[in-house]
């Protein structure tokens, strides 16, 4: 099978390898769609702090089930499925508390550990997800980014029923975070960017309340939408220190902030706010197997869109040309796909 491996950074190797059998409870899975997210091209850029090389990439993908492996029930050949990407310890604090995203030794597939980007993988069948028959590939490659949304909005309480809410960062997280406070009941969704294509695709996607920080105040916006009433729950996806000082000087008393961007350089935040505005501080790592199913049940149902967010497709022999495509264009691109069938 082809395997597509990244020697050092801003080199990609293909490989003809031997494709891998399924052992005792894993089942085998013929990968036809893998999406590319930002961390990918900071491994691309060799600047991912928590990889090494040579390293196979992908972590969001969609595909079919391909062979099963003894002891696997429920799961067919010829299912659509996706699955999580994370390998866990199951015995340590967070692991024994059921909180196994954030594991003392989490190794992600595509980062820490072989990732998807090769005609076959193989995964235990506790990962695998299944995608209903009418899902499209790529909407089943999307199931992973829109579970990042999923899990740091139930971060915020799950119910958000009569809460007005700002994104910070329209970023393909940002928008499905967007979408999902929108899932949750809230009452109104204000999203913001510096780049008019991605607000622009967050209206799209029915984000109709948009603000280009860039253009506009914040404080503005804010008014403009809100009104005295302000905002309740701040969402900060941008992982620039601007974005969480907007959050932070804005927010409503009692608010909830939640910490989803990953900072390149460790912001300064003022934390009197904190104090005196006693707002709550919410992280969030990545997604559990629950998530992974309700973005399923979002994206089947039409509550989450997806389709507006592609940006290109690319045939899995170009996986670079992707790479550079999303460079050159980084301002007019979300979401790129390779198609290995
Ligand atoms: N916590 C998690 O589990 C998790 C999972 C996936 C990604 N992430 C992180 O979430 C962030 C968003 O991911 P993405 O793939 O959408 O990245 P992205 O780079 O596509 O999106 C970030 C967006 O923020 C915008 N931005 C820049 N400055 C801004 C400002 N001052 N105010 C508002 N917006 C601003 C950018 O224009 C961009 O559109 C990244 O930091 C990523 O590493 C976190
Ligand atoms: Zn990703
Ligand atoms: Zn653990």
């Amino acid at each position: 099978m082809r395997q597509a491996v990244m020697t050092s950074p801003g080199t990609i190797e293909f490989r003809d390898v031997d494709t891998p059998q399924p052992g005792v409870g894993q089942v085998r899975i013929r990968i036809e769609r893998i999406g590319v997210c930002g961390s990918d091209i900071h491994v691309f850029h060799g600047k991912h702090p928590f990889v090494t090389y040579p390293l196979i990439q992908g972590h969001e993908y969609a595909g079919v089930v391909d062979c099963v492996g003894d002891g696997v029930e429920g799961i067919l050949v010829g299912d659509k499925v996706t699955a999580t990407p994370q390998e866990v310890c199951g015995v340590c604090p967070p692991c024994r508390r059921g909180q196994y995203n954030a594991c003392e030794v989490l190794k992600v597939r595509g980062f820490q550990a072989p990732g998807c980007a090769q005609d076959y993988v193989v995964t235990e069948a506790d990962k695998i997800i299944s995608l209903p028959s009418g899902f499209k590939p790529e909407q089943g490659a999307f199931v992973e980014p829109v579970a990042v949304a999923v899990h740091s909005t139930g971060q915020a309480g799950g119910d958000l029923s009569g809460k007005n809410v700002v994104v910070s960062g329209a970023g393909t997280i940002g928008n499905f975070v967007a979408q999902a406070c929108t899932c949750r009941g809230a009452k109104k969704v204000l999203i913001t960017d510096v780049s008019d294509y991605r607000l622009d695709v967050a209206r799209q996607v029915g984000i109709e309340a948009t603000c280009n920080v860039s253009t506009e105040s914040f404080a503005d916006a804010v008014k403009r939408e809100f009104g005295a009433d302000g905002f309740d729950v701040g969402a900060e996806v941008a992982g620039v220190e601007a974005s969480l000082s907007a959050l932070v000087a804005n927010i409503g008393k009692g608010g909830t902030l939640l910490s989803i961007g990953v900072f390149e350089e460790p912001p300064t935040v003022d934390m009197s706010v904190i104090c005196e505005h006693e707002l709550s501080m919410k992280g969030s790592m990545m997604y559990r197997h629950e998530d992974f199913e309700q973005a399923v049940a979002w994206i089947a149902d039409g509550s989450i869109v997806t389709e507006p967010l592609v940006s290109g497709h690319f045939p899995f022999e170009q996986y670079e040309a992707a790479y550079r495509f999303i460079e050159e264009k980084a301002d007019s691109t979300l979401k790129v796909v390779i198609d290995l069938d």
